[in-house]
């Protein structure tokens, strides 16, 4: 099994982190942050979504929630998580600048085989790729709110990306339980399929409350009895936002 890096143990990195340690993987999750270290701790164990709650829900055996939690460890020291990491999965906040750099320090701190993945929302992979001297190893894994959850697996590939590379995460994604669906790179767009596609949809609903036409529990409640939805699209956001831990 894969030996993962994180980085960025938030809302998503934490998630993240533990779907990869249930699947097996030996996981670091690394943050700047001592105290977000100790929450995600705290939340992949005992969390709504958390290993414990998967044991009460049937997902997990006890003894699969330990082995779990056995492989996942949680630190600041970046350097040494991702010195023998296979990939690596950054989730730190959606700011360009601060991805390229990263990407840019860890192509000097991981060995040559390691995949540089991120979970941006919307940042095209050329740009990352290019803070590199590994582009074909550079790709977009996005998930979904809450990781744990949801099947999302969107992952980007530029024309520098390699077939081996896409077919290493993709493979990967399918072991972990999600369903990947691999599309191009859009180099003057933020957002991939799913962000743009809902962010269109926010635009209208924004109007129709800017028309007097409904509130936003209005347009929320519409659309979740409409489409059999879970949330409305505002809800959503909010949803998203604290990873659904509500
Ligand atoms: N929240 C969502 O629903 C969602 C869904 C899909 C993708 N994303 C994307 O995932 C990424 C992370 O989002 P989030 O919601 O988890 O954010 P978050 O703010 O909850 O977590 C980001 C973490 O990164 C840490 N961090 C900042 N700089 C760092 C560094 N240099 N090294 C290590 N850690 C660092 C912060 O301390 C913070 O804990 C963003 O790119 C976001 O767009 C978010």
């Amino acid at each position: 099994m894969e030996n993962i890096a994180v980085i960025g143990a938030g809302v998503m990195g934490a998630g993240i982190a533990q779907v990869m340690a249930v699947a097996g993987c030996q996981v670091a999750a690394v943050d700047v942050d001592s105290e977000v270290l100790e929450q995600s701790k705290i939340e992949v164990e005992l969390g709504r979504f958390g290993v414990r709650g998967a044991v009460e829900r049937g997902k997990l055996t006890a003894q699969e929630a330990d082995q779990a939690l056995g492989r996942l460890s949680f630190t600041q020291d970046r350097s040494q998580a991702v010195a023998e990491a296979d990939v690596v999965i950054e989730a730190v906040p959606e700011r360009l600048d601060l991805k390229i750099r990263l990407f840019r320090e860890l192509d000097a701190e991981t060995p040559p085989h390691t995949i540089l993945a991120s979970n941006s929302s919307g940042f095209p992979v050329q740009a990352l790729a290019a803070a590199t001297n590994r582009p074909d190893k550079v790709i977009i894994w996005h998930w979904a709110s809450p990781a744990p959850v949801m099947k999302l697996a969107e992952i980007v590939r530029c024309n520098d990306t390699s077939d081996e590379t896409v077919a290493k995460v993709s493979e990967l994604a399918s072991r972990v339980g999600k369903n990947p669906v691999v599309i191009a790179d859009a180099a003057n767009v933020w957002g991939y399929v799913s962000n743009r596609v809902y962010f269109a949809m926010i635009q209208e609903a924004r109007r129709v409350i800017q028309e007097g036409v409904a509130t936003s529990e209005q347009v929320d409640q519409i659309m979740m009895d409409c489409f059999r939805w879970p949330s409305g699209p505002f809800g959503m956001i909010a949803g998203a936002g604290s990873g659904w831990k509500k």
